[in-house]
């Protein structure tokens, strides 16, 4: 599951009881104390410093996350090491803006697919690194020796803001290393850790689309699922094996360690474990946080991004070139509307806000039995509850502006907008405040302009236009425009409505029309030519301009109150996550809890499970590429296959890869616990073999990134040998083959009188 969206962040556990094996994300360097025996009962056998060492090398040292700079924040997906030569596989769409960028109409690597034979045919991929994890360690005392009694909550963030950077510097030896800090528990402890990162990483094989993105938006977030959802690349590092930027001197890195790949296979209640990069979760979240995500946040995106990405389908599907330009862009709207669609859908099904507020019941009685208890956490609840529902009827006046209003045209005028208010301040004789300026002030003023022009003639205007298809661009500017003007009435946006009603008769999409034909900011012609030669008189009236006017006035009009109530929100969540370990440590002592996910390396253990997602429907745990020629829809852009698939697999042509029974398995199910930012994770067995690949999770459980669900919940992997398949198979890539370390275990020898015994 790519981490493709932002979460308001916060969350809570399942009521009563030890956490389940399944469910939890759990910090790696507490394995030995948490989980160990756990996972040994269940079938690990490796010993804890074979997972996680900081001397030597162990599993971690296989497990990168991906970002899109040389930073180790806010990974997209994760990655793993499976070669001496740091071959790094991870999924398709993990892989697939650096694979759309490296695509034109006549190197159509996202249709056809790409397979480099050596070293030297292997492209620098822009946009993904690779962050390699030295150590963690918890610096929670340090970073909260500097909060002070009496402090506002912003007076404390910025106190631990500003100790975190300064222990992020100490431990940076020089530029060495790349150090963050990061909040567990709404704030309440503190973690640093120490990266690598690698920039320069290439791409060495995808499979076409037709296979990697096999079923396209329809199957996204469902079982059964027939994806082979891999890409591969390559870490290099210079000839030290420091971190680089591109060069063609860099060598391959030689990785401390990397995982092999198991031919074994996997049968139901076999022993599962993903280490990763999980993005964000929100499984302390109270029952009003639900109520604001179902009622105000979720569907605001939703039916922004999903008219988005409608519109983008349309002109997709007609031309190839287009389709490169946008395919990245409407992947991730698509999978974050879907999956907004599905927490509405499954959170009222799984009824969460219910299983929060019977655990806010408890937690209150426990307040309530105590005076110094109700001091500190008496308001809690009801704060959050206040707070959230002001933010719910903000968030939508703010974000339609936000994501809607300022597109297109409006979008162009606002990057001149200071433009445009510094010349009009640098003429004007009067300040701010309406009163006469000094010739001092005048200066500054000037002075002010004619560095904003610099910069403004600086502008490369082409860019700000490269990649985009004019057609698909209006149409979205229109649709957006008229989606602000049909969602608020005129208290909301005065200014903008009467324009709308008064100049345009209530027809929003003249007013567009006019935009997209006049305005100086639709075309780069006319913003070149204002560049050149700015009239600012006809600026200030230009209509995108007034219109985005409006639509920054909408915002601001509403932004203090907005700001207002979340930061409340979030210092009351702070508490809340407070108060809740100090009732857990009270009445389950034995309970242990696992932070939210918030993209640090997390470890999850569970086993391999079919699941009932209904009455009367029973899911089987494996599906095979039987299903890909049950799916298959000649010439439709989600389900088409190639033919040479086709042929190998009527021919049963699955080599070394085929199952027990002469099957060949493209995915399969397991019960750890995982979300966005885990995409690419390897899933490996007992041995830390690797026998899949995450990437995605199942629709009856889309509300799991708030409650897990141990009935429902499944992640989706595909399956390793599927992937060794395609690559060896499909695609004749035997040069890949080569550098992996394939294993397989023998067979177990049946001692055949102890069966017939037992018969
Ligand atoms: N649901 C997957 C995830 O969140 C992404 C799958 C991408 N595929 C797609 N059809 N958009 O990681």
């Amino acid at each position: 599951m790519k981490k493709t969206f932002l979460f308001v962040a916060l969350a809570i556990f399942s009521l009563m009881g030890k956490v389940r094996a399944d469910e939890g994300m759990w910090l790696p360097m507490f394995v030995e104390r948490l989980n160990y025996v756990d996972m040994q009962k269940m079938g690990l056998q490796l010993t804890p410093e074979e997972l996680y060492s900081i001397n030597n090398s162990s599993l971690k040292d296989a497990i990168v996350g991906l970002s899109e700079g040389a930073t180790p924040r806010g990974f997209f997906c994760t990655g793993e090491i499976v070669s001496q030569n740091s071959l790094m596989f991870t999924n398709h769409h993990c892989g697939y803006n650096a694979i759309q960028k490296l695509s034109t109409v006549e190197h159509d690597y996202l249709t056809d697919g790409f397979w480099a034979k050596d070293f030297s045919e292997e492209l620098p991929a822009e946009g993904i690194s690779a962050s390699f994890l030295v150590r963690m360690e918890d610096v929670t005392e340090q970073v909260l020796s500097v909060v002070k009694e009496g402090m506002t909550w912003e007076e404390r963030n910025a106190a631990i803001k500003a100790k975190s950077t300064e222990l992020e510097a100490a431990a940076s030896e020089d530029g060495k290393y790349n150090p963050i800090i990061s909040a567990f528990f709404e704030g309440n402890e503190y973690y640093m850790f120490v990266y690598r990162v690698y920039t320069d990483v290439r791409l060495v094989g995808t499979p076409p689309s037709s296979i990697g993105k096999f079923g396209g938006d329809t199957d996204n977030w469902m079982w059964p699922r027939h994806t082979g959802d891999f890409s591969i690349f390559r870490v290099y590092a210079d000839v030290e094996g420091n971190p680089a930027p591109y060069s063609p001197d860099n060598k391959p890195l030689t990785p401390k360690h990397h995982l092999p790949i198991s031919l074994d296979g996997i049968q139901q209640d076999d022993f599962t474990m993903i280490w990763g990069f999980p993005g964000s979760t929100e499984r302390y979240i109270t029952s009003y946080g639900i109520d604001y995500n179902v009622e105000s946040f979720y569907p605001t995106i939703h039916e922004i991004f999903k008219l988005q990405t409608d519109i983008m389908d349309e002109f997709m599907q007609k031309d190839a070139s287009v389709n490169i330009m946008y395919a990245d862009d409407k992947a991730g709207l698509a999978n974050t509307w879907k999956n907004f669609e599905g927490q509405m859908l499954m959170l009222r099904k799984n009824k969460v806000a219910e299983t929060k507020a019977d655990l806010e019941t408890m937690f209150t009685q426990w307040i309530n039995a105590d005076p110094g208890r109700v001091e500190k956490y008496g308001n809690v609840l009801n704060t959050l509850a206040e707070n959230y529902e002001l933010v719910s009827a903000i968030t939508p006046v703010i974000y339609y502006p936000n994501y809607a209003g300022i597109t297109g045209p409006v979008a162009n005028a606002a990057m001149f907008s200071s433009y445009i208010k510094a010349y009009k301040d640098a003429n004007s004789k009067k300040d701010e405040k309406g009163e006469k300026k000094t010739e001092e002030q005048m200066a500054v003023d000037k002075a002010k302009l004619a560095q904003i022009e610099e910069t403004y003639k600086a502008i490369n205007v082409d860019a700000m236009f490269a990649e985009t298809y004019k057609p698909l661009e209006d149409k979205t500017f229109i649709e957006m425009l008229k989606l602000c003007y049909n969602t608020f009435d005129a208290e909301v946006n005065p200014e903008f409505y009467n324009l709308v009603e008064k100049k345009y008769k209530g027809d929003v999409v003249a007013l567009a029309n006019d935009i997209l034909e006049n305005s100086i900011f639709a075309t780069p012609e006319s913003i070149k030519a204002f560049i050149e030669k700015p009239n600012m008189k006809a600026a200030e009236k230009d209509l995108a301009y007034v219109v985005c006017k409006m639509m920054i006035k909408q915002i601001n009009d509403n932004r203090t109150a907005y700001n207002a109530a979340m930061q409340t929100i979030s210092e009351n969540n702070h508490l809340f996550v407070k108060g809740l370990r100090e009732f857990y440590a009270a009445t389950q002592p034995e309970k242990d809890l696992y932070p939210d996910a918030n993209s640090s390396l997390r470890m999850s253990y569970g086993s391999v499970q079919d699941y009932q997602p209904a009455d009367a429907i029973s899911y089987d745990y494996i599906c095979t590429a039987n299903g890909i020629v049950e799916k298959y829809v000649p010439g439709d852009y989600e389900f088409d296959v190639p033919q040479r698939l086709l042929d190998l697999i009527e021919a049963r042509d699955f080599g070394q890869y085929a199952d027990e029974n002469g099957e060949l398995v493209v995915c399969f199910l397991s019960t750890n616990d995982i979300t966005g930012g885990n995409s690419g994770s390897p899933i490996m067995n007992g041995k830390g073999e690797l026998i899949g690949l995450a990437f995605d999770g199942n629709w009856e459980a889309m509300s799991g990134d708030i409650n897990f669900e141990p009935r429902l919940q499944r992640t989706i992997n595909v399956d390793a040998r599927y992937v060794l398949f395609v690559i060896d198979k499909f695609a004749g890539a035997t040069n890949l083959i080569e550098e992996l370390t394939i294993v397989k275990s023998e067979p177990e020898v049946v001692n055949e009188e102890c069966t017939m015994n037992n018969e």
